[in-house]
């Protein structure tokens, strides 16, 4: 329930130590203090001036979001953020938990327990608004993995299945347990269900810090109740744990969710209109003109206050009502010189200076990472394994593909024309057949954001996912390239005796995993299906071309094609690899031999085996795939080092803060004159 008090609680106070405590102007001041032995779990979250500008579209200037907002959170508290869409809630939100994007720039200073740090893993959860869940697996499955993912290996696989049980029913998931998620092409969840699924599985470490974007979308308001009350009485039930700080967006809370809330903070395009206990805003309203109607909703009534939106709209119902402007305007400044506002600075400054470090030194651990590659990879196994557009449908194109190659090259023979014949049905299956890879891209994005969703909280790290993505993908890799890779080699009758068909399945093999690999470094920075699929083909395309087959190589042109191209291009292991296990040992009719007319036709350079292409070839697999990791991680730690390099002085600040994990480190202060 929400409380008057605006107070820090002070009966509790038992603890006494000294903190150094951090001020704008970078100097440091000790402070001797007092803390609250029970509140010594909880995380209180501060933020003062709080700017948060994008650049503008149309001119060189800046757009201000967020502009100097000023707040706290406490533990054991649930703070909603409310106000009309595209106030600022979320990009609030992802201030507060270090989640902007890189073209933002943030101004202003966030503290945790009154000093910047990085949250420990665990100690906070997001829930965003947009939900990236793997849509193949059922609601019990995507919660135990993740628990299986998320809690540390000390809990056994019962107490972690328990976990997940447990949570799901508290999200009222029950009889969803078994239903599959479901996404695009495939109707499972409902959009409700899907929240709350998302919730489930953030709240399985029961993290201290909670940030819930829109967490009732979707649900109607008796769901909606029960979810806010779920999640607003967690604490109680865990014991042991420590009060859970909870902050909200929420769109529109019925006036039995609204009660729910302990303070609330109403923004209204990047202002805050309001900012203190829940219960008092409707006084603060009716203050300033603008009492709310008897029978109706005060949430309703403060949004349709503060929403500019349609402001034309009701002007012209409403002839006599206050502009939605004006409102606005004299809301903001009242506030700002309300008593109420110079309570909240001071009571920001007083849990800045009364928190210290200490308590929340304490890490919670998750999976070690073997757990976690073994979780990955099962949990994507079976991801494959459902998503049809993953391997199977591939699978199937191959097979009929394969038959078109066999029908087309049927009866190749050993004369003159059969030369032609192999080079062009060898050329086909290792760069048509290869190319058809990208298939899986759409896929791959779909797993790229679940993986940015689950690294962002601290489920896994990049490693684990590039091994479980691997590993997983390895035995479907086999099945396209054996089932496919044998009728268009026996059929035909391609170079006789089963170690040259293992060799031609092998290279195949590493093609496809080669072209995977490239994807996964395109998914990485192009995560967009259509532009994704056009680069990757593009960058195909010029490989082929570089590969050596349709200009020879001694007759590519010197810049570009053959040096570096020609070289760099898989396509050309793969055709000599591939040329080299069917001519080598054939006789052709003429008395011409096999290495002949590798030589002479197709001007293979000869010092060295086939097996060596195809070592080259699974060494470019590690290569790339290490890129592919080298990318994800740099990304993420390129990202503050962009946005530091971005920011420029802004007048309202004192500084500028970069934050690339959940909250900023320390050290990431970055000061402004
Ligand atoms: N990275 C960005 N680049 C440009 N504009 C942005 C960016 N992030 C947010 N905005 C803009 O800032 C405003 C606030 O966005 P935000 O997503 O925070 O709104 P919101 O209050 O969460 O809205 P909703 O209730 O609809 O989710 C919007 O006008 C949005 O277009
Ligand atoms: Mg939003």
């Amino acid at each position: 329930m929400s409380s008057l008090d605006h107070s820090i609680p002070v009966p509790a106070i038992s603890r006494a130590f000294e903190v150094v405590e951090s001020s704008s102007n970078n100097k440091t001041a000790t402070h001797s203090i007092n803390v609250n032995e029970d509140d010594g779990d909880g995380v209180f979250l501060t933020w003062q001036d709080l700017w948060v500008t994008v650049p503008d579209g149309q001119k060189k200037g800046n757009r201000s979001i967020l502009q100097g907002l000023t707040g706290y959170a406490r533990p054991g508290e649930l703070l909603a953020i409310m106000g009309p869409s595209g106030c600022g809630k979320s990009t609030l939100l992802d201030a507060l938990a270090g989640r902007l994007g890189s073209n933002t720039r943030q101004a202003g200073e966030i503290l945790i327990n009154g000093r910047k740090r990085a949250l420990a893993y665990g100690t906070s959860a997001y829930v965003t608004q947009d939900d990236a869940l793997i849509t193949t697996l059922t609601v019990s499955e995507a919660v135990y993995y993740s628990a299986q993912l998320q809690l540390p290996d000390t809990m056994t696989k019962l107490q972690k299945k328990e976990r997940a049980e447990m949570t799901i029913k508290e999200m009222g998931l029950q009889d969803a347990m078994n239903t599959r998620i479901g996404g695009w092409g495939a109707k499972g969840l409902s959009g409700g269900q899907k929240r709350r699924v998302s919730i489930c599985i953030e709240m399985l470490t029961r993290p201290k810090l909670l940030f819930l974007d829109e967490p009732t979308s979707g649900l109607d308001s008796a769901a909606s109740y029960y979810v806010m009350s779920r999640i607003a009485k967690l604490d109680q039930r865990d014991h042991g744990v420590g009060s859970r700080t909870m902050i909200a967006s929420i769109h529109q809370p019925s006036s039995e969710v609204f009660q729910l809330f302990h303070n609330l903070c109403l923004l209204s395009s990047g202002q805050t209109v309001y900012f203190g206990p829940a219960s008092a805003a409707n006084e603060f309203f009716a203050l300033n003109g603008f009492p709310c109607p008897a029978l109706q909703n005060p949430s309703d009534h403060f949004l349709k206050t503060i929403n500019k939106d349609f402001q034309k709209d009701i002007e012209e119902g409403l002839a006599g009502v206050i502009p939605t402007e004006e409102a606005i305007d004299i809301l903001t400044k009242s506030y700002k010189s309300s008593d109420n506002y110079l309570q909240l600075r001071s009571q920001v400054a007083e849990i800045c200076k009364a928190q210290d470090s200490g308590a929340l030194e304490k890490k919670s651990t998750h999976a070690d990472f073997l757990t976690q590659c073994i979780v990955l990879t099962s949990r994507s196994f079976v991801n494959m394994y459902r998503d049809l557009g993953y391997y199977w449908f591939r699978l199937g194109v191959y097979v009929l593909l394969g038959i078109g190659l066999a029908t087309v090259f049927s009866n190749l023979g050993t004369d003159d024309n059969s030369i032609q014949a192999r080079g062009s049905l060898l050329m086909f299956v290792a760069s048509y057949l290869t190319f058809m890879t990208i298939g899986g891209f759409p896929s791959f994005v779909e797993d790229m954001k679940v993986f940015e969703r689950e690294r962002l909280n601290g489920h896994y790290g990049a490693t684990a996912f590039v091994f479980g993505n691997t590993f997983s993908a390895l035995p479907y890799l086999a099945l396209i390239s054996l089932i496919p890779g044998a009728i268009v080699y026996y059929l035909p009758g391609l170079h006789k005796g089963y170690q040259h068909f293992i060799y031609f399945v092998l290279l195949l093999f590493a093609c496809m995993l080669l072209v995977e690999s490239l994807m996964m470094i395109v998914a990485s920075l192009v995560p967009n299906y259509l532009t994704g699929i056009i680069t990757g083909a593009g960058i195909q395309g010029l490989m082929i071309l570089g590969g050596g087959f349709f200009r020879l190589p001694n007759d590519l042109p010197h810049p570009f094609w053959k040096y570096p191209l020609y070289y760099i291009a898989f396509h050309k292991y793969a055709y000599q690899g591939m040329f080299k296990n069917e001519f080598e040992g054939l006789k052709f009719d003429n008395n011409l031999d096999g290495e002949q007319v590798l030589r002479d036709k197709w001007q293979l350079q000869m010092g060295y085996s086939k097996w060596v292409d195809l070592a080259i070839l699974f060494g470019m697999v590690v290569f790339y795939r290490l890129v592919f990791l080298g990318i994800i991680k740099t990304v993420k730690k390129m990202k503050p080092v962009v946005k530091a390099f971005m920011s420029v002085p802004m007048k309202q600040t004192t500084q500028i803060m970069e934050n690339p994990c959940a909250t900023p480190p320390q050290e990431d202060k970055i000061f402004y004159q």
